[in-house]
């Protein structure tokens, strides 16, 4: 991401603030994650962009790989006052090696390293995936990093709104969503829209808004930092959500292919506490109200603040209430997830 559209995002988080705090939500609750689909460490002034979201008093939260994370760049996250670091390492040795085709040693000394460095200053999460469903594999890499001393996240695999091809996600071939469509639909006629657009606004290294970080071929695409608010970008992306169109009917996030993947699984509970459970996830427009910004079909005049945009980093802004979140949008089970 380019200075310039960098600044462009920093203007639009100010004004998503101040337009929050007539409202329920509180700015506080705002969070900013260098996430996404990319690798922040990669980005050459990412210390200086963590610096300059904390010197706003907002925290900062980033997910890397941490093949990157030598202790200049450690440092430089760490004096930055980084919030809390996701190091998403989720196997060891040789598995780790086929994996992600990058010498082990070298990242986990990175993440040994920056977890001095980091000390009581910035909060640490290794993330393990559960990539194939094999527990065992999981806890393999669970139990050596927590025998290191650090703090493990388990998170369920997702299908990155149907770019990743999981046999058992296939969504669009299952009979299942038309009925657990119309059961939602009972219930949300303006369609089961999935919440997390409206709780994380995702915005690409180009200042593009896109729908979520799910959007991994960028298909659902909301206008640019430079012509539009992260309200109205909101606005638009419930829409897309509500459609299911062009992204959501093919992701392990959206509602119904929730409710029919329970409905296909025969999971035990109840209809009633199924719905209930994905409803919690089910985004409503009251938000959106408050912040002015009418739901209607046409999109609403766009006001410019600065233009250009070069290469760089992901940046993913979003209003997080804690990554508790996460647990939510992944439904039922133990583990956390990906959003
Ligand atoms: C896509 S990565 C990008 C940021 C950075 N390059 C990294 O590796 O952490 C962001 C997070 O998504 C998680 N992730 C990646 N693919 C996933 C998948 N298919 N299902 C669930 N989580 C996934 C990773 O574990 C990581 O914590
Ligand atoms: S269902 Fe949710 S997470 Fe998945 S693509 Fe749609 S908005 Fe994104």
């Amino acid at each position: 991401m380019s200075a310039d559209t960098f600044e462009q995002v920093v203007a639009r988080v100010v004004e998503f603030r101040s337009a929050l705090a007539g409202t329920e939500v509180s700015g506080d609750a705002l969070t900013v994650s260098f996430c996404g689909l990319g690798e922040p460490l990669l980005h050459s002034s990412i210390a200086a962009y963590v610096g300059r979201f904390r010197s706003m008093g907002l925290p900062v939260v980033l997910s890397s790989n941490a093949s990157l994370l030598d202790e200049s760049r450690g440092q430089a996250l760490v004096d930055a006052g980084l919030t809390h670091a996701f190091l998403n390492v989720g196997a060891t040795e040789a598995n780790y090696e086929e994996l992600y085709g990058l010498p082990f040693a070298t990242t986990r000394d990175n993440v040994v390293r920056f977890r001095e460095l980091a000390a009581n200053r910035c909060r640490i999460s290794v993330v393990v995936i559960d990539h194939d469903g094999d527990a065992d594999a999981a806890s393999d890499a669970v139990g050596y990093w927590r025998s290191l001393g650090l703090t493990v996240s388990v998170w369920g695999l997702i299908n990155r709104g149907g770019s990743l091809p999981v046999e058992h996600m296939r969504y669009r071939d299952f009979a299942e969503v038309s009925d657990a469509n119309s059961m939602l639909r009972d219930r949300f006629p303006d369609g089961p829209a999935c919440a997390v657009p409206q709780r994380f606004h995702f915005v690409g290294w180009n200042g593009q808004h896109y729908l979520c970080s799910s959007d991994w071929e960028k298909r659902s695409s909301h206008g640019h930092v430079s012509n539009t608010s992260f309200a109205e970008a909101a606005a638009s992306k419930l829409r897309a959500a509500q459609s299911r169109e062009p992204v959501c009917a093919s992701c392990t996030h959206d509602p119904t292919n929730r409710l029919a993947t329970a409905i296909r699984d025969g999971d035990p509970r109840s209809t009633e506490e199924i719905v209930g459970d994905i409803a919690e996830d089910v985004a409503d427009a009251s938000t959106l109200a408050a912040l002015g910004v009418a739901m209607s079909t046409q999109p609403r005049r766009r006001i410019p603040v600065r233009s250009t945009d070069t290469t760089g980093v992901n940046t993913c802004t979003e209003r997080v209430i804690g990554h508790g979140e996460q647990s939510r949008v992944s439904g039922a089970g133990t583990m956390t997830s990906t959003w």
